[in-house]
């Protein structure tokens, strides 16, 4: 059993709590499946459980810290310096249809900067931590994002826009470039999921547009205490109030990059470009 800092033990134990409660709501949704009733209402409902919950469970530990929440915005702490960010349920769309692939999010900011996430996924209990200068975890053991330098040898995760969502022309610009290059893409559809398969090296990249800073708070420090890096598409900035994240492995986050935007990147003397 690793020793885990209070922070990560107050964040685990919300989790969990919040996780008990997903868990029994999922198999409703199954059965909610066949019996042709709308599945939507009653995922709202279970996503303002899940966050009730985890409201409750942080405020008891930290009474002072604020909140930025996906269901409720923001709560403003005494302390204001110090708040979570969470998606109660990050993969909503896999959740009502019986898709068991989706986490609790939820990030801690100190001063403006991600200090520790968790990223969990309780149908596969699956908990994945990180901690500023502490590594990375998936139930007690220690990760790494992928060593593979050759994007032809790597599997992309993305986010795919859809109806009444998204830039749909230039995503298809970015898909027809990564498809041409990669070994495979995926769309899993839960960002923090696939931002802690890159910590884990499941995925060795992942990029996708328009997401929401509870999205992929958590899955950033996962990502980086993992060795990797995570910025825009356009490899500026730290991706998460950008309207673009890329998210890969250091070998090959700046080849990604130029992929996917199209433009050459230069590395000491030799010029890149994307392949043909
Ligand atoms: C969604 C997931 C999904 C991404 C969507 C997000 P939600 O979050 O992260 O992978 O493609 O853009 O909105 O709505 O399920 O919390």
């Amino acid at each position: 059993m690793a020793i885990r800092s209070p922070i990560l033990n107050v964040m685990v134990t919300a989790a969990e709590k919040a996780g008990r409660a997903i868990v029994r709501d999922f198999g409703e949704v199954e059965h909610l499946q066949v019996s042709r009733k709308g599945t939507n209402d009653f995922v709202t409902k279970a996503d303002h459980r899940s966050e009730r919950i985890l409201i409750s469970e942080l405020s008891k530990a930290r009474p002072d810290f604020g909140f930025l929440l996906e269901e409720s915005g923001v709560i403003k702490g005494k302390d204001e310096n110090r708040r979570w960010i969470i998606d109660p349920i990050d993969g909503t769309t896999n959740f009502i249809h019986g898709i068991p692939h989706f986490a609790i999010s939820i990030a801690y900011e100190e001063y403006g900067e991600l200090v520790a996430g968790l990223v969990y996924n309780p149908i596969f209990d699956e908990m994945f931590l990180a901690e500023k200068g502490q590594g990375v975890t998936l139930n007690n053991k220690r990760l790494r994002v992928s060593a593979r330098a050759q994007i032809a040898d790597c599997v992309l995760a993305t986010g795919i826009p859809h109806l009444g969502r998204g830039e749909h022309e230039p995503y298809l610009e970015q898909l027809t470039a990564a498809m041409g290059g990669s070994a495979g893409i995926r769309r899993f559809g839960s960002a923090a999921l696939d931002l802690a398969y890159v910590a884990a090296g499941r995925f060795d990249g992942f990029w996708e547009s328009g997401l929401n800073s509870w999205d992929i708070a958590a899955g950033i420090v996962l990502v980086k205490e993992a060795g990797g890096f995570v910025t825009d598409i356009n490899g500026k900035g730290d991706g998460l109030e950008s309207p673009t994240i890329l998210a890969a492995n250091t070998a090959i986050h700046r080849p990604l990059s130029a992929l996917l935007t199209g433009k050459p990147i230069k590395t000491g003397r030799t010029l890149l470009r994307k392949p043909n």
